[in-house]
């Protein structure tokens, strides 16, 4: 997820509102920035990796000419951040600038094919093959829009770009499929940006464009036109009523709840991961002699989560294993014929980097999964996988957690294909299901979060909750427990179900609160039994459970429905989703920052 800015001022030097823009992005990505501007039929390019103050420090975003320009600020996806794979990107002649925010599926065939015909490319990125694509439709003496719209039904995957031409130095032609596309009208000028917060301090009046549409921007407005039929669009621009933090966060409150609604989109990026990387780490699971699943807080939670679904699909045993342990748990066992498959969202938290150290000079295969490309985990890594969530601002991990979820479970199904454990049905079904989890998650973020709000209001005074879960439910469970603890500071308790008959429940008492996850599932009967068990000691049971499960809501005090028919190696995507929303409102209620909670950090980067 990056974040693209254009703009084509009446009178001025555009340079410092693209610079100022970007840095009103940066949340968006931050590890390489860039701008472009035409002047007197050239173009003008600064670019370079790190964060936008380190760079405007050594090149000065401000100073390049001209009052039509580009921005970009990114979050590598493809190619490790660097000055050459920061955008904007050109053509072989350097006339024709491209800023992107998406993934580009089939950019390597692009490319091979552009390089035949003699195009040289600079960068590891999908987005160059764009400028090159433009500049061949140029050479065949098609006008920019033109030519855009033409390269845009080569594009497969998902895209907001923005382009620029010294040979048409009067206008931006941009055009969405997926990505977020808006555009800001203002007096002095014309605007265009990945979210609103870019151009909000600039003019309130936004531009939402629809996907499979193309905008050109010029000196008397915008032109809006759908890719498919040219047919002209029109629509008048809306007043945005948000103030620019406001902005930042989409008009949420918090980025932890911002992040909690973007997991749909999250989830999609999760199904377009370059499936090369996929099948090169499949190949290696399915080889390991042992495998060892490695992370940290919820990091940790997905790996346990992955060991059912490896285990369940693939029957492949995998060993799930605390990072800040595995030295002392492992250390001494781990060797060549081992495999570490580590995951971190940072890709920075020391634990799980010293867990890797100690396996890399024991001369184990290390596999990583993580959302930081260039992070300290894709170069200690023989084969990684970037997860695509784009970044995570609130300290409490939600859409990453979904993301890594759906990633180990397509890694799961990868080696289930390859050791022909189950059957092509089964293996379609599971696949089809996966197609299926981000309509599910936004049904349950659109059905169930008003519900959710009022539990949490009435169980906000409680002063400790059980999470209990079975089977693959227990990471859930785990999970569950770690978000209302360390947002909302309640001590709770999160176990196996079946293990809390050897001591927790003792803690039950009339009144007091214990959370089930309890999809209909294989565990169904061996849950309902603990739940009596609660209810039979005055627990106030509050369930998560399966549309239409008449018998357990009887049986309970409170339930959130999640949309039936989930196989339950998926099961914990979308029943994590009511208990990150539970803990984000009864933390509101309690007056916590949700996004900055007390004592923690986003990267734990000391053991
Ligand atoms: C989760 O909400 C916390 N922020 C924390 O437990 C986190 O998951 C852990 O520090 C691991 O981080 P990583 O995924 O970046 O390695």
């Amino acid at each position: 997820m990056c974040g693209i800015f254009g703009c084509v001022l009446k009178n001025g030097v555009a340079a410092p509102v693209v610079h100022a823009a970007l840095k009103r992005l940066e949340y968006r990505g931050y590890d390489s920035v860039g701008e472009a501007t035409i002047h007197e039929g050239r173009l003008f390019i600064k670019k370079d990796q790190g964060k936008i103050d380190d760079v405007h420090a050594v090149h000065n975003l401000d100073n390049l000419p001209g009052r039509i320009a580009l921005g970009h600020t990114r979050w590598a996806t493809h190619g490790a951040p660097s000055q050459v794979n920061a955008h904007p990107h050109t053509d072989c002649q350097n006339q024709i600038a491209v800023v992107h925010n998406g993934i580009i599926e089939n950019f390597a065939a692009i490319r091979k094919e552009l390089e035949e015909l003699g195009h040289v490319f600079r960068s590891k990125t999908d987005t160059e093959v764009i400028p090159h694509l433009v500049e061949e439709k140029l050479k065949n003496g098609l006008a920019l829009p033109e030519a855009v719209r033409e390269v845009t039904r080569r594009l497969e995957g998902s895209y907001a770009i923005a382009v620029i031409s010294a040979k048409e130095p009067d206008k931006i032609v941009c055009a969405r499929k997926e990505s977020p596309l808006v555009v800001g009208v203002a007096e002095k000028g014309i605007y265009c940006a990945s979210d609103i917060p870019a151009f909000l301090p600039l003019t309130n009046k936004a531009v939402i464009i629809e996907d499979g549409e193309l905008v050109v921007l010029g000196n008397n407005g915008y032109e809006i036109q759908r890719i498919n039929d040219r047919n002209q669009v029109l629509r008048e621009p809306e007043i945005i009523d948000w103030t620019p933090e406001m902005a930042e966060k989409q008009g949420h409150p918090h980025f932890m709840l911002k992040e909690i609604h973007e997991q749909p989109l999250c989830l999609r990026n999760t199904l377009r991961l370059q499936e090369q990387y996929l099948d090169l780490m499949a190949t290696f699971l399915e080889r390991a002699t042992e495998v060892y699943l490695v992370a940290a807080g919820t990091s940790y939670h997905a790996c346990l989560a992955a060991s059912y679904m490896f285990s369940k699909v693939a029957l492949l045993a995998t060993h799930p294993v605390i990072a800040s342990e595995f030295v002392e748990q492992h250390g001494k066992a781990v060797n060549i014929d081992s495999t570490i498959l580590a995951v971190s969202q940072s890709g920075e938290t020391a634990d799980t980097l010293a867990a890797v150290e100690c396996a890399r000079q024991r001369a184990a295969t290390i596999l990583g999964l993580t959302n930081v490309v260039g992070s300290t985990l894709t170069r200690l890594s023989r084969v990684y996988v970037c997860q695509q969530s784009g970044p995570e601002i609130g300290v409490a991990a939600t859409k990453t957690f979904t993301s890594q979820l759906s990633v180990l479970s397509q890694l799961a199904l990868n080696v289930a294909k390859r050791r022909g454990k189950i059957s092509h049905t089964e293996i379609e079904d599971l696949e089809e299901k996966l197609q299926q989890i981000p309509e599910i998650v936004e049904k349950i973020l659109k059905t169930q979060e008003k519900k959710i709000k009022l539990l949490a209001n009435k169980y906000k005074d409680k002063r400790c909750f059980f999470f209990l879960g079975r089977g693959i439910s227990a990471a859930t469970a785990l999970e569950g427990k770690l978000k209302l603890l360390e947002i909302a500071y309640i001590p709770s308790l999160a176990y196996p179900a079946g293990e809390s008959k050897h001591g927790p429940i003792s803690l039950i008492e009339p009144g007091f609160p214990v959370i089930f996850i309890c999809p209909k599932d294989e565990t169904r009967k061996t849950i309902m039994g603990n739940i009596m068990e609660m209810k039979a000691r005055g627990a106030s049971v509050i369930a998560m459970l399966e549309e239409g499960d008449e018998e357990t809501k009887r049986a309970v005090d409170d339930y959130v429905e999640v949309p039936r028919g989930f196989p339950e190696v998926l099961s914990p995507i979308p029943y994590v989703i009511p208990l990150q929303l539970f803990a984000y409102y009864v933390a509101v209620e309690r007056n916590c920052d949700p996004d900055m909670p007390r004592n923690l950090a986003k990267s734990v980067t000391v053991k």
